[in-house]
């Protein structure tokens, strides 16, 4: 039996596919300066050791920027993307990471496998009506208090990007509300202890929020 892959699905791999070597131009470097994130993943990195460690994947990686720098912060990090071209470019920049493509709605781990995971502006092409079926799947894969970050960007609407870097392919970005990914997320068993919301830096066009929470023991 054959099925159809979604709508969203087959538009967010070929919008990625096509600025995949642009997007890794122009953020590969971007953490350098970016204090915040820095702070955030500093923070999700102690608490993975601090609940014993063990293997932590970065779920919708992009080219492994964050991927590597987790690994950087001694994590055993592994990333996983919907982009065949993202997971590719990833590879290439960190050979000693595992990379696999794949979906954060239906993941390739095992209940209770990982000790922490990461979707770092991944979550925003879900749509509403799907977001608990990704937090449910984050849920299953993850060991009991064992935490997870969500960085995103917050609003109301949907910022429709147009021609990236000259490609002709389109893409929501779904920004969302901070309370109401908590309480989603509170829903699949995940409970947020940590929000930190920022205004736009340069060059954004939305405020910045970064949920930490850890799967209820
Ligand atoms: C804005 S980029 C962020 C990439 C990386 N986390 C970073 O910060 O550089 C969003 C990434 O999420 C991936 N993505 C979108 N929907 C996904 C899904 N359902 N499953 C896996 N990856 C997905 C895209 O292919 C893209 O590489």
């Amino acid at each position: 039996m054959t099925t159809t892959e979604p709508e969203f699905l087959t538009a967010a791999r070929a919008f990625y596919d096509a600025v995949a070597a642009d997007y890794a131009d122009r953020y590969g470097g971007a953490l350098a300066t970016a204090t915040w994130d820095r702070a955030v993943l500093a923070a999700f990195a102690e608490l993975v050791t601090a609940s014993g460690g063990g293997p932590v994947a970065e779920l919708g990686c992009g080219p492994g920027r964050i991927t590597g720098h987790l690994a950087g912060l001694g994590l055993d990090v592994r990333g996983l993307d919907l982009s065949p071209r993202m997971v590719d470019l990833a590879r290439a920049a960190h050979p000693e990471i595992p990379f696999q493509v794949g979906s954060l709605l239906d993941l390739p781990y095992a209940d209770g496998e990982l000790a922490g995971v990461v979707a770092w502006y991944s979550i925003i092409h879900t749509p509403a009506g799907l977001l608990p079926r990704a937090f449910a799947e984050f849920h299953r894969v993850l060991a009991p208090g064992a935490p997870v970050v969500l960085a995103f960007q917050v609003g109301e609407d949907a910022l429709r990007v147009e021609d990236p870097f000259g490609h002709p392919v389109t893409l929501d970005f779904r920004r969302q509300r901070p309370d109401h990914i908590e309480a989603l997320a509170a829903e699949a068993g995940l409970t947020v202890t940590t929000r930190l919301v920022r205004e736009p830096e340069e060059g954004e066009r939305s405020p910045q929020a970064y949920l930490l929470a850890h799967r209820t023991a």
